[in-house]
């Protein structure tokens, strides 16, 4: 069965934009509802951390330096069929493929400056949920 939980990061240009309240308007209007949330900002190292599986790709170096660059805010959803559910919301990783009505169509402004982040398996979501937030900093 699916799980009911998805990690989110509203990521540096979507912040910088003043784009995180809509955003969060989208997600809340979508079904989702919030665990736990902050505004925080990663340093480079632990943006490679975070997306260390992605190491031996071309756009790591950028991808982490990028994800430094400025803050971003930390969330865990919830809602049925959550990682799911969120990726169709969010839309496709590149904007340019991304459906109409999607966040990332709406906000993103490229491939790698793409708005959101969204888990991409109920693991990943644990996983990336643990990454931010302790048990005493989650709501419910
Ligand atoms: P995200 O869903 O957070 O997962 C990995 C991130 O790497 C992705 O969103 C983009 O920000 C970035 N990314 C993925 N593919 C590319 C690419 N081809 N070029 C640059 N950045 C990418």
């Amino acid at each position: 069965m699916a799980g009911n939980r998805t990690f989110t990061m509203i990521k540096p240009d979507a912040f910088e934009a003043g784009n995180s309240g809509a955003i969060l308007k989208m997600i809340e209007e979508a079904g989702f509802k919030i665990v736990a949330m902050k505004a925080t900002r990663l340093t480079p190292e632990l943006a490679g951390k975070f997306y260390e599986v992605h190491k031996e790709r071309p756009f790591y170096a950028d991808l982490c330096a990028y994800m430094s660059s400025g803050p971003i805010i930390a969330a865990i959803l919830e809602k049925d069929n959550a990682v799911e559910d969120f990726r169709t919301l969010i839309g496709a990783t590149n904007p340019a493929n991304a459906a109409e009505g999607t966040i990332r169509k709406i906000f993103a402004k490229s491939i790698e400056a793409n708005a959101v982040h969204g888990s991409d398996s109920d693991e990943n979501a644990a996983i990336e949920g643990n990454f931010y937030f302790s048990q005493t900093e989650r709501v419910i």
